[in-house]
């Protein structure tokens, strides 16, 4: 796992030995006019190598990034956690929506998009490990009380216990009353959802491949059970 800036301190043995410009060496494609379709390109192997993880045959939609971050209220958020970030289409549109004192930080389990996303966006920490990780992640990287965790998420591909799990994870990290705004291409996951956060809102998104519904759950407490 690493994280952090590229600047702010050296590297541990368990983060990439990389500097800014080798990754930009080895990833030319995050440069030039054709970047998106390359980005789009990335997105296709790597669901052709891993479609149940990455969930998706494409990077999201302008369309449904944005509407994740109008429900996400990120304004006033002093922590927003995005996990799953994927080669950063809704990660363009959080870091102009955040504020100036925001901690964005990403979570991705994918090596090579752990370095897209270092090399894209320098300024932004990019934990690369798993969600099924996320109390613990938390705690090495102070997060708990988070405002906001964005979720990509491609839930209805996991067990139901590791669905579960993370689900309380992610409602253990946020603060009371914090936000959880997660998409999907269904309803199947949403009884689960609804039974760990006290409020969940649904809405949809068609201009996106495929259309999208986008969940917008807050959990006024704290579940001691969770
Ligand atoms: C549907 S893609 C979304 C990518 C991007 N956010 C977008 O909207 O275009 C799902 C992303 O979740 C990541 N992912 C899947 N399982 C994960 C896990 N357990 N922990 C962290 N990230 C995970 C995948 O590698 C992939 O980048």
């Amino acid at each position: 796992m690493w994280s952090r800036t590229l600047h702010d301190h050296a590297p541990r043995h368990e983060e990439l030995p990389l500097t800014r410009e080798e990754i930009a060496a080895a990833v030319p494609a995050l440069t030039g006019p054709a970047r998106g379709f390359r980005e789009w390109l990335a997105f296709a192997r790597a669901f052709a190598a891993s479609p149940r993880t990455v969930g998706s045959i494409a990077p999201s939609s302008a369309a449904l990034a944005s509407r994740i971050c109008k429900a996400a209220h990120l304004r006033d958020a002093k922590t927003v956690i995005e996990i799953g970030p994927g080669t950063g289409a809704v990660t363009r549109h959080l870091i102009r929506a955040v504020g100036p004192g925001t901690r964005l930080v990403l979570l991705e389990l994918s090596g090579n998009f752990a370095v897209r996303l270092r090399c894209e966006f320098g300024s932004v920490e990019v934990v690369r490990g798993d969600a099924l990780h996320l109390r613990r992640i938390a705690k090495l990287h102070d997060l708990d009380g988070a405002d906001t965790i964005i979720s990509s998420l491609p839930l209805a591909n996991l067990s139901s216990a590791d669905r579960t799990s993370i689900l309380k994870q992610v409602r253990r990290t946020l603060r009371p009353g914090g936000r959880f705004v997660a998409f999907q291409y269904g309803a199947t996951v949403l009884d689960e959802v609804r039974e760990v956060f006290d409020r969940t809102e649904v809405s949809r998104v068609f201009r996106n491949l495929p259309p999208a519904l986008v969940y917008v759950c807050t959990a006024s407490e704290r579940d001691p059970r969770s």
